[in-house]
């Protein structure tokens, strides 16, 4: 298992739609073992194959209880509002409190083939909501309020000024990624 770069905002490799993964293979079990691993030293919670710069709809993810990674994942159903501050890890430094539905059932496969689906609360459903973005090209900024917005675009003038290569370690309080 070896990290890869993190792209960050602004990189044109976030902002497109991933593909559909239509064969399980050894080397996608290899990618997803390099996520989990990017994942791990960041640190964050999840992590979608476009923050490595492949466009394929997967993601990783662990919120204490080990690794997983779902394949082509799908939300069938959501419910609810929930409040919660969002930090990505390709928007280094920065978070937003964001509303988004609090209870998803998400769908998918596992690397292995077989189906996942996954009646997700809160944080876990926050988590899955997020990294779907990801896979279409969503970034948390696009989720922002008005006001949110402006301060948005001074922040990540600041951040594009400062250059990438200097906030990876950008301070995020106890924050936990996505
Ligand atoms: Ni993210």
């Amino acid at each position: 298992m070896s990290p890869r770069e993190i792209r960050i905002i602004g990189d044109p490799v976030l902002r497109k739609p991933a593909t559909e993964v239509t064969e399980l293979t050894g080397a996608l079990a290899r990618l997803a073992d390099d996520m989990v691993a990017t994942m791990y030293e960041a640190p964050g919670l999840g992590l979608a194959a476009p923050q490595v710069g492949v466009q394929k709809r997967f993601f990783v993810y662990d919120l204490g209880e080990g690794p997983g990674t779902i394949v082509n994942p799908t939300i069938r159903e959501s419910d609810g509002e929930w409040l919660f501050e969002e930090g990505c890890l390709s928007v280094p430094g920065l978070s937003w409190e964001i509303l988004r539905p609090k209870t998803i059932h998400l769908v998918g496969i596992d690397l292995n083939g077989n189906d996942v689906s996954i009646e997700a609360d809160e944080l876990e459903a926050r988590l899955f909501q997020h990294e779907l973005d990801h896979l279409d090209g969503v970034l948390l900024v696009d989720h922002l309020d008005e006001g949110q917005a402006r301060d948005a675009r001074r922040a990540l003038r600041e951040l594009a000024l400062s250059g990438s290569s200097s906030t990876r370690s950008a301070p995020n309080g106890g924050l936990r990624l996505l």
